[in-house]
């Protein structure tokens, strides 16, 4: 693994230099083609979250202008596996298809497997991938992504696999070609990275230390996608409530999103994700006061406990996070919040996971990612004792999934009669009569439309909850 990138270019220079990639790759692409006969196609598939499927929407950008086309599926000339490692399972998924994407190459002479992403950023897998996975052309990780025009003229000249990973990078380099995945609806990064170092979490290793981008040229790609279409966009980081801190001209998350409200044209904002130990007055006044910020906070838990939390390293504590959200309904009454709760983690005792439970029943969560503990080699919570038995922690965690699918659909229930805004966002997948949408706290909504209301906010009756979606009935577009 390389420590730094070996010459130092600054980040103008260095998108000049991937343009010149692209012209170059573009002449090799249409080479092939000519010889061919035929198009070439890619397929890029995206594990993780919702950062990850933002660099899938890069490295589709720069597929597409040098020429290749979108695939179905993954026997195309460009398979690319952007992945991710925050649970083992994540990683097991990759190695399961990696094993069906040798075969479709042997069938297909020019094609060629790339792996990307948090996963490649841990020794042990690009070990693994060097030793067992030969069909792979092309590895790189996290920090280099935006040398990815580079990487594939590289792959697509040689026949032998190519390793370039970074240890971490200062650099953040702007207007590289990116290809949404929606028309209407955009992810933004605004940082990149994590400093907190809970303890059984993988990304501060994976994704390196925390880099915010300059708010102009936040802005500046915000107001580009408001002109091409976009009125909704998820401003994205790993904790976006410490974003600014570190620029040279320090700004906070809630100046950041006041500035973004001001953008004509766009009419809703999300975020993700905020730490509860940097939720600051602010940015609940912030959310509060601009019009176009949803009413939606999600706000991981990780555990109720007290104890538990400071073994995470979470700097929070059971009273702090029940005050956040009590300050937050104060000043936000109909704020749906959600959350991420991990069970299991070592040492968990029945009465720590009692008081998660709690916390649970207390706050009434919109919505709750759970998940089972899953050991991470690198972290302290690895090496700790007293891991928690599978068989204890299916059981918590089965207990834990009953309340919270009670609570949120208890709490959907409440809307069902009203009349609330819907943001049209695709045809129904399963019936082409109805359209299919979010409400500002994002609970999904499908009702009777057409094509022509996608990218636009209807007024809509919510007449049926059917626990975690509703079935509604327009009223005005
Ligand atoms: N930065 C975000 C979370 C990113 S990871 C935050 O701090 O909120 C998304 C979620 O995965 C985390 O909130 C956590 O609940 C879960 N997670 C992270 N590491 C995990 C592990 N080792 N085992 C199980 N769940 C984990
Ligand atoms: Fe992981 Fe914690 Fe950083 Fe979130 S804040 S990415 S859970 S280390
Ligand atoms: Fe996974 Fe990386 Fe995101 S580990 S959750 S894809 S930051």
């Amino acid at each position: 693994m390389r420590d730094f990138e070996v010459v130092t270019v600054s980040g103008e220079e260095e998108t000049k230099i991937q343009y010149e990639y692209m012209k170059k790759a573009r002449e090799i692409v249409a080479k092939k083609e000519a010889e061919l006969g035929r198009n070439l196609t890619y397929c890029v598939h995206t594990f993780g979250c919702q950062m990850n499927a933002r660099d899938s929407e890069k490295l589709v950008g720069i597929l597409e202008q040098v020429g290749y086309v979108e695939g179905e599926d993954e026997h195309s000339d460009f398979v690319i596996y952007n992945t991710c490692t925050v649970r083992e399972n994540a990683n097991n998924k990759v190695y399961g298809r990696l094993g069906y994407l040798s075969n479709y190459k042997k069938k297909n002479p020019v094609m060629k497997i790339a792996l990307c992403g948090c996963m490649m950023q841990e020794n042990v897998v690009v070990e693994k991938i060097k030793k067992s996975y030969r069909c792979v052309d092309l590895i790189f990780g996290t920090h280099n992504i935006y040398k990815f025009a580079e990487l594939l003229c590289r792959t697509l000249e040689s026949d032998s696999m190519i390793i370039d990973i970074w240890k971490d990078t200062d650099k953040i380099v702007e207007d590289l070609p990116i290809k949404r995945k929606f028309s209407f609806k955009s992810g933004v990064n605004i940082m990149f990275g994590c400093n907190n170092f809970c303890s059984y979490c993988i990304v501060p290793y994976v994704r390196g230390r925390e880099r915010s981008r300059e708010p102009k040229d936040i802005i500046r790609e915000i107001e580009g996608l408001v002109a091409d279409g976009v009125c909704e966009i998820m401003l994205l980081g790993q904790n976006v409530n410490s974003y600014g801190k570190n620029l040279e001209n320090p700004i906070s998350f809630a100046e950041l999103l006041c500035a973004v409200n001001e953008i004509e044209g766009l009419k809703r904002i999300r975020f993700m994700t905020s730490h509860p130990k940097d939720l600051s007055d602010d940015l609940i006044a912030a959310i509060r006061d601009c019009d176009k910020v949803c009413h939606h906070m999600h706000l991981p838990l990780q555990s109720g406990s007290s104890r538990v939390l400071q073994v995470m390293n979470r700097h929070y504590d059971k009273e702090h996070y029940l005050k956040l959200v009590d300050k937050l309904r104060a000043e936000i009454p109909d704020i749906a919040i959600t959350t991420d709760i991990i069970v299991g983690f070592p040492g968990e005792t029945e009465e720590d996971f009692e008081e998660t439970m709690d916390v649970v029943s207390r706050v009434r969560y919109d919505s709750a990612f759970t998940f089972i503990y899953s050991k991470r080699t690198g972290t302290p919570a690895a090496s700790m004792e007293e891991q928690i038995p599978e068989d204890v922690v299916k059981e918590r965690f089965d207990r834990l999934l009953k309340l919270v699918q009670e609570i949120s659909s208890d709490k959907a229930m409440q809307l069902e009669g009203r009349i609330m805004p819907v943001l049209v966002e695709e045809m129904n997948e399963q019936d082409a009569s109805l359209v299919t949408g979010r409400l500002d706290n994002n609970s999904v909504v499908h009702f009777p439309g057409t094509q022509d209301l996608i990218g636009t906010i209807c007024q809509v009756k919510l007449k049926e909850c059917k626990g975690f979606y509703y079935l509604g009935e327009i009223v005005e577009s």
